[in-house]
């Protein structure tokens, strides 16, 4: 298990580093207390790391933090190589981001297939038109969550669950090297929550760096290599999941502080 940041570093200077945070803290504006704190990680292209942690722990902020929409107080953080200060654009170009809790105005005009494909952005060019690949893609994308048959229906006539379905859809026509994927399970019955995680799953198999937030450690996919376990702002615990998992690293985190990590 890595606990100490010069174990978090180790490794960092090989060229398959994807993430690597070194001593970042984010402090959200007219707050005094930064949200996350003195964080130090690296993250390897083809990781499936899982962060978990009670609510207000700052896994939000961590995601959002790697790929720049919050900026780092304190720290560096590099993301593909890039400082994500300075290259946050591109960073997010490359990453799919599946938000947590995203309010959708019910009289939304835009269409499913409209939203996916606005994931695409990045790769079409603003002022460009979408290529019939590019409607494969989303088609794909949409085939590949369930949600074809929705491709017509305005975004903001949809359910919880299928707007997060849209969302990772959107995200995967992307054609990201990285997820990051806040609660994905969320709005999720039983049935939909395997089917997701089995496309995670493949997404990662096929090369996608994947991290994923859960506050629920029974929702751990299979498949998740390594686990972060955040607290109070900081990273309580980082490691190969079947070592935490093992030696009960997160069953004694939970323990000691009473949350339900
Ligand atoms: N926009 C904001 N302005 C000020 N403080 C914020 C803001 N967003 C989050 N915070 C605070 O930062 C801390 C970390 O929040 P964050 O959203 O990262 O937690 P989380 O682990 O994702 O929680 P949850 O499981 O509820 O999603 C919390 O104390 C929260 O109140
Ligand atoms: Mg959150």
């Amino acid at each position: 298990m890595y606990t100490t940041r010069n174990d978090l570093m180790s490794g960092s200077k090989g060229p398959k580093a994807v993430v690597l945070l070194d001593k970042v803290s984010t402090v959200y504006e007219g707050e005094r207390f930064p949200a996350i704190r003195d964080v130090s990680l690296c993250i390897n292209a083809g990781d499936f790391v899982c962060v978990i942690g009670p609510n207000g722990s700052g896994k939000t902020t961590l995601l959002e933090t790697v790929n720049g929409i919050l900026r780092n107080t304190s720290g560096n953080v590099r993301v593909f190589g890039l400082d994500v200060t300075e290259s946050g654009h591109s960073v997010r170009t490359r990453t799919g981001y599946v938000i947590q809790n995203f309010e959708i105005d019910p009289l939304s005009p835009f269409l499913c297939k409209n939203v996916v494909m606005s994931g695409r952005v990045g790769k079409i060019g603003l002022l460009r038109f979408p290529s019939e690949r590019d409607w494969a893609i989303v088609d794909e994308s949409m085939r590949l969550v369930g949600m074809d048959s929705s491709a017509d229906r305005p975004i903001g006539k949809l359910s919880g669950g299928e707007f997060q379905k849209i969302l990772l859809a959107r995200a995967i026509a992307q054609e990201p090297e990285m997820f990051l994927l806040d609660e994905p399970f969320a709005n999720l019955d039983l049935k939909s929550r395997a089917d997701v995680d089995r496309l995670i799953s493949d997404l990662n198999r096929k090369g996608a760096t994947t991290v994923m937030v859960s506050h629920d450690i029974d929702s751990i996919p299979f498949s998740c290599s390594h686990i972060i376990v955040m607290n109070r702002g900081r990273v309580a615990a980082f490691g190969p999941r079947d070592e935490l998992l093992q030696n009960g690293v997160i069953s004694s985190l939970m323990k000691v502080r009473g949350s339900a990590v």
